[in-house]
Formats: structure tokens, sequence, C-alpha cells
């Protein structure tokens, strides 16, 4: 048995390894194409952010900064934080660089990867990756309705076919202190039927019940009060315009009444998006939690306050982030999206040191003229050379042995028919466009 390796990616943390690749290409190509038709830019912010940034803004009784984040303190005694998610970090940048300056609305995209100490289990990593896309500046439901139109759009691009949107409003403060006095008091009377996680939350944020996942808390949630009933006359104006823009937009979704999403810094909108088909667990990954779970592919909301929270002008805000890795993990199991890569159609076969050195040269210039060229210049023998272009199916082989080296010439096969012809190796890529266009 081979020995163990000493060494290996922390727990809930893994290589995307070079199969893995097209896909992530495919949706990050995906993404820029749909961001930049909705005018969206890119930022790029730092992985290190003051761990303040998020107790203050995700919140500081939420699960991402209680239990998950990974704080760290420098050497200089600042405490920063692999950031959790990308909204504080962003809403940091718009007040840094004074983007209320700029016409409204500011429109920001990215892309990145994510640390987040989770329970690892399918879909559920250490560091993952987000598309996030954010919106500055406009408060009307047009904006919540174009970001879930986004993430629609992403994903039916991605050929996920039977999306579930679910949607909801959580009032705002003006309305919500009122309806989580309500909340308190109903799940108080119930107080022993709830798990110990809520008991806890229940002096803290009763809304966080309403998220918990034990089956228990579950039964006890499904009689609770509904938010909708307690909104004010804005929250429920907007929540209403939300819908009608959806329904003139033809974007499914569900109203989920008791939907909160576990950070603190959402008013009025919030939502996720759910696919139909259920990630399968990959055994060799080291999941602990082998059952088939339903996670959510994307979720987001507005958040009018966070831009002021943080000693900014009063900015609306609005946006949402869908977890790549997840989205991935579907399409494998589809197998609906063509992944291009593209293939060579030629390949370089050289016999002796002469033909390598010579080969190095004549590779660029096929770069250059935008060819695709595979070669095997480790390989010293022509007969296996020869197979691996056999494998890659390519349309021509050149072969470049000492004679040729000597005549400056090459030989170009064509590989159906093997039929050769020595041409200079000075026209040798004019001469393969030649060919290539016929
Ligand atoms: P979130 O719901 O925490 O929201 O994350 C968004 C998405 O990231 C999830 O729906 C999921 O697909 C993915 N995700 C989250 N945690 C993990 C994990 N541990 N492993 C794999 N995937 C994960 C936010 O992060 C908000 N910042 C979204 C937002 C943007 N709201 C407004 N603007």
């Amino acid at each position: 048995m081979a020995p163990k390796l000493k060494f290996q990616t922390p727990t809930g943390i893994h290589d995307i390894l070079p199969e893995d690749q097209p896909y992530f290409q495919k949706i990050y190509s995906v993404v820029d194409e749909i961001a930049s038709y909705y005018g969206f830019d890119r930022i790029d912010i730092p992985i290190l952010e003051d761990a303040q940034l998020y107790e203050k803004g995700t919140g500081a009784t939420t699960d991402i900064v209680e239990k998950q984040m990974y704080v760290l303190k420098t050497k200089g005694g600042d405490f920063l934080a692999l950031r959790p998610e990308f909204t504080p970090g962003i809403a940091r940048a718009h007040i840094q660089h004074g983007m209320i300056a700029l016409p409204q609305p500011v429109k920001l995209y990215t892309t990145g990867p994510l640390f987040r100490y989770e329970h690892p289990q399918a879909g559920r990593y250490r560091q993952f990756h987000q598309v996030d896309f954010e919106v500055f500046g406009e408060q009307s439901p047009s904006i919540d309705a174009q970001i879930i139109q986004i993430f629609y759009a992403i994903l039916s691009e991605l050929k996920f076919s039977h999306l579930i949107i679910e949607v909801n409003s959580i009032g705002d403060y003006q309305c919500r202190p009122y309806y989580k006095k309500v909340l308190s008091g109903f799940f108080r009377s119930r107080q022993n039927s709830l798990c110990v996680d809520c008991r806890r939350r229940l002096k803290i944020n009763p809304l966080r019940i309403l998220d918990c996942k034990e089956e228990k808390c579950k039964r006890v949630r499904s009689q609770a009060p509904q938010i909708i009933d307690h909104l004010c006359e804005e929250c429920k104006n907007h929540f209403k315009s939300l819908l009608e823009f959806l329904d003139e937009a033809d974007i499914p979704y569900h109203l989920d009444p008791y939907l909160v999403r576990g950070l603190d810094y959402y008013t009025k909108t919030v939502f996720e998006v759910f696919s139909d088909k259920i990630a399968v667990p990959q055994p060799e990954s080291g999941e602990e939690n082998q059952e088939p779970v339903r996670n959510a592919l994307a979720g987001g909301g507005r958040y009018d306050a966070l831009v002021k929270l943080y000693g900014g002008k009063d900015t609306p805000a609005s946006g949402a982030a869908a977890g790549v890795e997840r989205i991935v993990s579907l399409m494998k199991q589809m197998g609906t999206v063509s992944l291009k890569v593209q293939q060579p159609k030629i390949f370089l076969a050289q016999l002796g040191d002469l033909a390598k050195k010579k080969s190095l040269k004549l590779m660029e210039e096929f770069r250059r003229a935008n060819i695709l060229v595979a070669e095997s210049l480790g390989r010293d023998s022509l007969r296996s050379q020869l197979g691996r272009a056999d494998k890659l199916h390519v349309e021509y082989t050149l072969i470049l042995g000492q004679k040729e080296v000597l005549e400056n010439s090459i030989v170009i096969r064509k590989m159906d028919t093997g039929e050769q012809a020595t041409v200079s190796l000075d026209k040798a890529v004019e001469e393969v466009k030649r060919r290539l266009k016929k």
C-alpha cells in the first residue's frame, strides 16, 4: 500500500483540478458576458479585510461571523478576517473610493474565493467561490427584479431548466422590530419544542429561528406568524411591485413567508435560487454527510442601511451571489453543457537534438499565427510521437528530423491518408495555414 500522504488540503478545502477548470471557465465567461450586457463593472477586493467589517455588517451574532469566520492577528496586532462573503467589502470600497459621486446606480460585480469554517458536507466547503453582483444608489424594486433576472439568466445559460426562486420581504427598520416582538412571543410559549441553539437565538434574534434546519424547529415554525402580515405600507408596496416586475419578466417564483437569510443587513427583498436537481455527494471528496442535500445555488436581497452603517451616505443597495462549486457539481451531474476545449489540429514531431531546438522556435511561430500545435518534446521515438498524434486526432503531423533540419525543411503528413509532402521550414506556418483553410 502506498504510504499516506503527509500533506493534504485542509478539511473542506479542495484543489480545482485541470478537469474541472472548463466548468469554472464556462461559468465565468457566461457571468462576464451577462455582467457586461447589464452594465456591471468588475471590481476586485482584497481577501483580507478588517474583521470588524463583517462583525458590524454581516452581523456579530450570525453563524457566519460567530462560528465560521477565519480571523487572524497580524504581527502588528490588527485582527483581519479571510472574507466570508463579498458584500461588506464591496460596500466598504464604495465608500472608500467615493463612488457616491459617480452617476447612479453604481453596478459592480466580482468573482473569487471565500472562506467559511463550515461543517464540511455536500455543497458546503471551507473555501468556495462565488459570483457576486451589487447595485448601489437605486431604491426601486425594479433593481431587485433585475438582480433576480441576472441570476436566472446566468443559470439558464448554463442549461439549468427547472429553477425555483423563493422570495420574501423581511421589512425594514420601521416594521421589523414589531414583527420580532410578535415572533418572540410566539416562540417563547413554545420554547420547550425548540433546539438548544434556537432557545439561545430566541434571546438574540428570533428571526434566526425561522432559518433553523432542525426538524423540530421547522415544525414549530410552520405555525409562526408571517412577516408579510406585519409589513409597513412602504415595504408592502415595494414587495408588491417586485412581484409585478417578476411576473412581467416571466420569472417564475414561489413566496416563502419564512425565508429570512442568515445575514443581518437585509431589508425588504430577500430571495434564494434552487434547482430541482439535487447534488449527489462525491464520495472521493471526503464529504461527511453522504445524504443528497438541496442547497441554494444563489441568494441575495436588498440592504438599504449597510452603507450608512459603515459611515457612508444613505445609499440604498441590492445584490446577490451564487456558489460556483454548487453550480459545477450540478452541471457535471446534468452533463448538458458542452464545454468546448480547443483541440489541436497539428502535431509537431521531432527527431534529434537539433530538431528539438528548432521546434521551440517553430512552436512560437505557430502560436503567433494563432494555430494550436501539440507536441511531445520530451519523447525521442518517432513511433511514440506519432502514436500521441493519433490519439489527439490531429489533421496533420509535422515531422522535423535530422535531415530536414540540415535541409531547412519539414515534412507535413496528412494523418487520415498518410500522404506526405516536404516544404521549406520558413514556409511551414504559411503552408499549414493554407491547408487548414481548404
Ligand atoms: P450567501 O447566501 O451566504 O449570501 O451565499 C450565497 C451563495 O454562496 C449560496 O447560495 C451558496 O450557493 C454559496 N455558498 C455559501 N456558503 C457556501 C459554502 N460553505 N460552500 C459552498 N457554497 C457556499 C451571501 O454571501 C451574500 N453576500 C449574497 C449577497 C450579495 N447579498 C447581497 N448581495
